[in-house]
């Protein structure tokens, strides 16, 4: 085998303190909040690893659309909720890039996608440079996590595949951040023709030199009407023919009191919350995130498509209460049976592709989990993972180990447990600073530590 990358444990043996899986937002923030941990508490500081399946960071290329913005303000970035003195902040990126007065006249706390993705990156090359207490491995994957032979379950084993075969790292906490799964319709399958909204703009590069004259696109929700909006705009002689269940788009409900529900002090009210009124919240706010649509494009989309009927000319056609009853991939084109909800009537769409914006689901996090480990997380009544305040599973003793006292903690499967903020970026700062302060102390810390306190003081400093 060859040389240990840079950052590697020169030695098998050696236990490191966090292995993260994945690279996203999530875990980038657990790595800053590692980094100023040990810059502030230099008795123990705490030495983490890092694993990320992408050759060089990424956060959802496939839908960089060119004039996209953040639904999220930029205050809700990397670290400003936890500590906004950071130097990981977005204002501070801003600042390095010489655009901070620009950004200020620019008048809108939400920036582009595609600027923010330029922080995210300016962020991870910053928090591994030069530091040998956090390090990245890209182009790795994780493929599964055992308690370490020999070590009384303290301590887990993870198996990483890379590009110069299989290394094993011990440590003594695991981070899965391991992101979200495309979902499709039970039965379907990705192809040349027949794509996740995820793969979008790689798909239609290689659409390149190609004269496409229809498009399909499946679902209603924010990324669908981008890709509507998309598909749309770059091929000025295609059809695009968006089909949904719905009777229209629905607005995303961004109203300041709604906002509430992504606010750190909510995972609190949240997780102490009876089941029932979990439920009741989740129910109530499903709208903010949920199958919506940012106003602003759903009345650019209804205006463009208005035009249309004026001009007589109409490229964007809409199949609302309707389903996808068949999909065939015939080699050059897609055949798509659409179904009227209403009377059960059926047209055939002949397009070059069809794109099912459909949604994630949360990945697994017990898939990687292997000898025993899954099988020992504790479950609720409902069969779902029971999950520590601090983000930790509880791990009963697996027969073949013993007691696990090594720490697996994730970030994103979490709904159930800490509210709608899970899989978004509300509130990576202060998750990830409570996750390090649990590490930190060896276990579950007060629900409060690490955390700022609802009138935005920090309780840790
Ligand atoms: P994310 O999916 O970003 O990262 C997980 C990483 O883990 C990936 O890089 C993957 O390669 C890696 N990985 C997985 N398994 C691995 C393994 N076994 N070994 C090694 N690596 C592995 N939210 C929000 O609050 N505001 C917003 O504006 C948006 N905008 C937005 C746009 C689009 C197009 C999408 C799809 C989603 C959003 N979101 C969002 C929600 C989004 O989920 C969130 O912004 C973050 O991506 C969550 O970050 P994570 O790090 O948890 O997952």
């Amino acid at each position: 085998m060859a040389a240990p990358a840079p950052g590697y444990p020169a030695s098998p043996a050696e236990v490191l303190d966090v292995v993260g899986v994945g690279f996203g937002p999530s875990n980038l923030g657990v790595a800053i909040a590692l980094r100023e941990h040990n810059a502030t508490d230099r008795r123990r500081p705490l030495r983490a690893h890092f694993v990320e399946r992408q050759a060089t960071f990424g956060w959802h290329r496939g839908m960089l659309l060119e004039d996209t913005t953040m639904q999220v303000s930029h205050l809700k970035d990397l670290a400003t909720m936890r500590d906004p003195g950071s130097r990981f902040t977005f204002l501070s990126y801003l600042h390095d890039r010489g655009r901070l007065a620009d950004f200020i006249n620019y008048g809108s706390s939400f920036p582009s996608r595609r600027e923010f993705h330029d922080y995210l990156e300016w962020a991870a090359a910053r928090v591994t440079a030069g530091a040998d207490d956090v390090t990245v491995g890209y182009g790795s994957e994780v493929v599964e996590i055992v308690p370490a032979p020999g070590s009384a379950a303290s301590v887990l084993e993870v198996v990483v595949q890379g590009p110069d075969g299989v290394r094993r790292l011990r440590t003594r906490n695991v981070v899965l951040a391991c992101g979200l799964t495309p979902a499709l319709p039970e039965g379907v399958g990705t192809g040349r023709r027949i794509w996740h909204n995820r793969d979008l703009l790689f798909r239609t590069g290689e659409l390149a030199g190609t004269d496409p004259a229809r498009f399909a696109v499946v679902g209603a929700g924010q990324s669908a009407a981008e890709t509507v909006e998309h598909l749309h705009r770059t091929f000025p002689d295609a059809e695009v023919h968006a089909v949904f269940a719905r009777y229209g788009y629905s607005p995303a409900d961004d109203s300041s009191f709604a906002n509430r529900i992504f606010d750190p002090a909510a995972v609190d009210d949240f997780y102490t919350a009876p089941d029932a009124v979990k439920q009741q919240i989740l129910g109530y706010h499903a709208n903010t995130n949920y199958s919506v649509v940012d106003p602003d494009l759903i009345e650019s989309l209804y205006r463009r498509h208005y035009h249309e009927r004026v001009a007589g000319v109409e490229r964007l056609r809409f199949r609302n209460v309707s389903r996808v009853a068949d999909v065939v991939d015939t080699g050059d084109r897609v055949e798509l049976a659409v179904e009227s909800l209403i009377d059960g009537s059926r047209e055939v769409i002949s397009a070059d592709a069809v794109v099912y914006a459909t949604g994630y689901r949360a990945t697994d996090p017990l898939r990687l989990l292997g000898a025993g480990l899954a099988g020992s997380c504790r479950r609720d009544a409902s069969g779902r993972l029971v999950i520590g305040r601090d983000y930790r599973l509880t791990v009963e003793d697996p027969a073949s180990t013993g007691p696990v006292t090594a720490g697996l903690y994730v970030q994103g499967p979490t709904e159930h447990t800490h509210g709608i903020s899970s899989t978004l970026l509300s509130n990576v700062a202060v998750r990830a600073g409570e996750i390090v302060g649990s590490i930190a102390a060896g276990g579950p810390v007060p629900a409060a530590a690490g955390r700022p306190a609802r009138d935005g003081a920090s309780l840790t400093r």
